[in-house]
């Protein structure tokens, strides 16, 4: 019988302000090393110009810095598997070239990521040869981050449902809007979470949506957070650093409720109870928390990804990578980025 070759996958993400590479064998971790952009906190966001900027000086020692964390050369490599979109368009160019140019140079296959797809098939990311706590098909995934609020049906790696997704604002965006009107800096969230474990989360009630279905909206959640705030700003200048902690255990009970109630009706509906979380808002520890207190109330098997694969990281554009190179499908030369999409 043929020995079985072992598959080695550069991973390569660059869709908004963290470069990163790594490699995978097997789907083990051997390498994941990010970049991330300081550049962009004096502006309260990210500067697409400046991010594309970034991403070309680092993508290069970025790459070559996974590779040799890895402790192999670049010609073991099985394919280069880079992140296609959705994101920003001179962010995406910028790692969608070089994988073009690294994976001819090698004159290795190509494979085309999509980034929501790569934050879900992070749970696939192996910590050693014998490490099976990968969730199996078909579970839920809350996918939560800047961008996204999305659940989703995972029936394989390659055949996601959305059975619902926000109308307005992601979670995370959200939690970044509230931080930055109480001038904590962006991005918000981990503020947040850090000052919530401090507070009351019910000192303070606001509005929550009432949207049919497994659709989310955070938008009403947002003004009445902003007009309760002005009212208690104009009661009292210096509301925000006395009820820092409360305002922020409130602001972050009202998100994860938001989210956990729609989670509920999917896992009810589908009747599937492994359920998984994935993307920067699984940071959060109150979503964590919340994730266990269902485990235990109505007995689901719950999948919280370490937190080196919670934002933007190649590990988990290699993972998908590799399931990809398995049933070869690869990308061609001439593929564009895509700036928007779903799930293909
Ligand atoms: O997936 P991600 O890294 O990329 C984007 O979609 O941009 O998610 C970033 C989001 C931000 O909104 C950030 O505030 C949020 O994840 N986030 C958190 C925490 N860590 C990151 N939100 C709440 N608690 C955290 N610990």
């Amino acid at each position: 019988m043929e020995e079985q070759k072992d598959i080695y996958i550069l991973g390569i993400e660059s869709s908004c302000d963290d470069t990163s590479a790594a490699v995978l064998r097997n789907g083990v971790l051997l390498s994941n090393v990010t970049a991330s952009q300081e550049v962009h906190k004096a502006y309260g966001g990210v500067v697409p110009e400046l991010a594309s900027r970034a991403h070309q000086q680092n993508v290069v020692p970025v790459v070559d810095q996974a590779i040799k964390r890895a402790g192999i050369s670049k010609e073991q490599l099985s394919a280069v598997a880079f992140t296609r979109g959705p994101g920003l368009m001179g962010s995406l160019l910028v790692g969608v070239s070089f994988a073009k140019g690294f994976a001819r140079a090698l004159r290795i296959p190509l494979i085309d990521v999509n980034h929501l797809q790569g934050h879900v098939m992070a749970h696939f990311i192996k910590e050693s040869e014998e490490d099976h706590s990968a969730p199996a098909f078909p579970f839920i995934c809350l996918l939560v981050s800047g961008g996204n609020s999305q659940i989703i049906k995972v029936n394989a790696y390659n055949d996601m449902q959305v059975l619902g997704q926000t109308i307005d604002d992601a979670a995370g965006e959200a939690i970044d809007k509230c931080a930055k009107v109480l001038e904590w800096g962006y991005p918000g969230g981990p503020v947040i979470d850090k000052y919530a474990r401090m507070g009351n989360p019910h000192a303070f009630t606001f509005a929550e949506p009432h949207i049919q279905g497994m659709d989310y909206s955070f938008s009403g959640f947002k003004t009445s957070f902003l007009y309760s705030l002005r009212k208690w700003i104009a009661e009292d200048p210096d509301f925000v650093e006395k009820n820092k902690y409360d305002l922020a255990a409130s602001i972050e009970y009202t998100v994860v409720d938001i989210l956990m109630k729609k989670l509920r009706m999917a896992t009810k509906q589908t009747k599937i109870k492994r359920v998984a979380v994935a993307g920067g808002v699984s940071a959060n520890n109150g979503l964590r928390n919340a994730f266990h207190e269902h485990a235990q109330r109505y007995g689901w098997d719950i999948y919280i990804p370490k937190f080196s694969y919670t934002t933007d990281n190649a590990a988990m554009i290699a993972s998908v990578g590799t399931f990809k190179y398995k049933d070869k499908d690869f990308a061609t030369m001439d593929l564009p980025a895509y700036s928007k999409v779903t799930f293909k």
